[in-house]
């Protein structure tokens, strides 16, 4: 599908991933509304890019349905919808001190992540299957953001990581409905990326999980998610599939201590000890 001209929604549209979106499909020529928590930063940074911006808490059914309905009477219906909105939030289950999880800090993840993806794509999907077919038959395409945790769930990430997997299990169950319709759904799983989100949540591991990539060994860059949502958008055959975008990150055990994988940094520290070994051996000799 062509990106110039089609009505656009993305939620989660003032930072990270979703911001890159839509800078880079209004760059394209799409007609795009921005969602978000937080309304009047949506409002402003849409206003920055030729945008328009909706407050929305996606986690909610009438927040959710206010937005799009006030996106569709600006622009139409979105034949373009990116679910960007997301948080994590980490905590042990069973309890350093003995102490259960909360079930509260469960159902807070799980309610954005999942519930608010799901909650977004009935809504836009309603709309969406009102749009004329394009030559193809397609009417549009829904992208939703799943995560490297959706397979490989991260010690203190059982929420997100059931979160991810729920976004990454639904793609093929949405895919057989909205087929009829010429509606594609299309996952996008990445791995570390540079926002604020990752930057804040794995303070401390987050060389840890860079450095269990293949290659490249970084953080991806916004922009590059943003990239990977234009090539779907213009694919018509790319459908039903969760991409991973990770440089071939493989968790294994990163956040356990005791392991840590072989890098360049634990060589050079495997180094320094025995230096520092040979040393005392020398002076005792
Ligand atoms: N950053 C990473 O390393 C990484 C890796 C894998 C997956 N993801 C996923 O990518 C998506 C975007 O993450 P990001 O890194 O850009 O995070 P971010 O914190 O930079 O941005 C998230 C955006 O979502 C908005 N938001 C939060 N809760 C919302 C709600 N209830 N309703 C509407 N908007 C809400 C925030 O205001 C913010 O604009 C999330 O789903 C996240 O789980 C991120």
């Amino acid at each position: 599908m062509k990106i110039a001209g089609i009505p656009a929604i993305v939620t989660g549209a003032v930072y990270g991933l979703g911001a890159a979106t839509a800078r880079r499909l209004a760059a394209d020529g799409a007609i795009v509304a921005m969602l978000d928590l937080d309304g009047d930063a949506a409002e402003a940074t849409a206003k920055d890019i030729g945008c328009i911006g909706f407050v929305c808490n996606v986690g909610s059914a009438d927040s959710a349905e206010a937005a799009i309905a006030a996106a569709r009477k600006r622009h139409g219906p979105a034949g373009i919808v990116i679910n960007c909105a997301g948080i994590g939030c980490g905590s042990a289950v069973g309890g350093r001190d003995g102490r259960p999880a909360d079930l509260a800090w469960f159902e807070r993840v799980v309610r954005v992540n999942l519930t608010g993806t799901f909650n977004v794509i009935c809504l836009a999907a309603a709309n969406m299957m009102a749009r004329a077919p394009n030559e193809d038959g397609e009417r549009g395409v829904i992208v939703n953001t799943g995560s490297t945790s959706g397979y490989e769930g991260q010690i203190g990430q059982a929420a997100y990581a059931a979160s991810k997997g729920g976004v990454i299990a639904m793609g093929i169950a949405l895919v057989r409905e909205f087929a009829r319709s010429g509606i594609r759904v299309m996952t996008i799983s990445p791995g570390p990326l540079d926002t604020r989100m990752f930057n804040g949540m794995f303070e401390g591991a987050d060389n840890r999980l860079l450095d269990a990539a293949h290659f490249p060994r970084r953080a991806g860059k916004p922009e590059e998610y943003a990239k990977i949502v234009a090539d779907i958008v213009g694919n018509p055959m790319l459908n039903g599939e969760s991409i991973r975008r990770d440089g071939a990150l493989r968790m294994g055990r990163v956040d356990q201590t005791g392991f840590w994988p072989v890098t360049k940094r634990s060589m050079k520290c495997a180094l320094r000890s025995i230096t520092s070994a040979s040393a005392t051996l020398r002076n005792a000799a």
